[in-house]
């Protein structure tokens, strides 16, 4: 599987996706690859296809009525290259985490059964040692200091950006090796929004970080990469640096000098 593919420093290799919902096609045939331990941001309009790009990966589409795809994604996971349409769903979504625009924690668990309760249920930590493994994934995720004293209450209590770092903590207690989330500050303060920002620069040393963003500026600050997608195709893929100093498209010098308004959110 995957013969003939490079995967240098490479995580995930998509090639010539397709991607439909009813009689309408959405992803036109999209090849892509993604850097191994590197932020990746996907920029583009509303409307793009950079959601059902990400969803694609871990094959969180496959719950979606009516949507038919088809081409191949290969992602090395455990130090193999795997066809993403040949694993346990379950499995890939555990190996690859996903985190959603709106923080999406079980709001009537406690904060520390939310961090765990993904590894107690896999059985991925031994009981005994549950409790400091959720200590660790708060501290990681960056929340530690903030709830430390009341790891009993519950997951509703925390605030916007506290339950989306409980939510980040929640998915790396599940030991992904590729990171997915999906416009995570949208909503959240300047406080918050510079917490996670500053927690996936800090992520890209373990794990594969791939974010979709709708702010030019939060990719320039985080991407070492830069997608752009624009009516369901892949327009441009290099450094951060060069997609925002000299592009070399006009299309994506136009979103990202925002001379393209069409459905983006501002
Ligand atoms: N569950 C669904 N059922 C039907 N159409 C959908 C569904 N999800 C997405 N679409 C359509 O697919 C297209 C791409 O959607 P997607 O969510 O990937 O866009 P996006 O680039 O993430 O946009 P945004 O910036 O607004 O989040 C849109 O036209 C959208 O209406
Ligand atoms: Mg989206």
């Amino acid at each position: 599987m995957g013969k003939g593919l490079s995967f240098d420093k490479k995580a995930i290799i998509i090639k010539d996706l397709h991607l439909s919902i009813g009689n309408k096609e959405i992803i036109k045939g999209m090849s892509i690859e993604f850097p191994l331990k590197a932020i990746t941001a996907i920029i583009g309009p509303s409307g793009s296809g950079k959601t059902l790009l990400l969803k694609s990966i871990n094959r969180l589409v496959d719950l979606i009525p009516n949507l038919k795809s088809f081409g191949e994604i290969f992602v090395i996971l455990d130090g193999e290259v795997k066809e993403v349409h040949s694993l346990d769903p379950s499995y890939l979504r555990r190996k690859v985490g996903y985190v959603f625009q709106n923080p999406n924690p079980f709001p009537h668990l406690s904060i520390l059964e939310n961090v765990i309760i993904g590894a107690k249920l896999n059985s991925l930590v031994k009981k005994k040692d549950l409790v400091k493994w959720a200590k660790e994934k708060l501290e990681e995720a960056g929340l530690w200091e903030e709830v430390k004293d009341r790891l009993k209450e519950p997951a509703w209590k925390l605030s916007g950006g506290q339950q989306q770092r409980l939510c980040i903590a929640r998915m790396l207690a599940l030991k992904p090796e590729i990171i997915l989330l999906d416009e995570p500050t949208t909503g959240l303060d300047i406080y918050n929004t510079k917490r996670i920002e500053e927690l996936m620069v800090q992520l890209k040393e373990n794990y594969t970080v791939i974010a979709v963003t709708h702010s030019v500026d939060q990719a320039a600050r985080i991407a070492d990469y830069i997608a752009f997608l624009y009516d369901g195709r892949l327009i441009e893929f290099d450094v951060t640096s060069r997609i925002l100093k000299s592009p070399s498209k006009e299309l994506t010098e136009k979103f990202i000098t925002g001379r393209v308004l069409d459905g983006v959110r501002r």
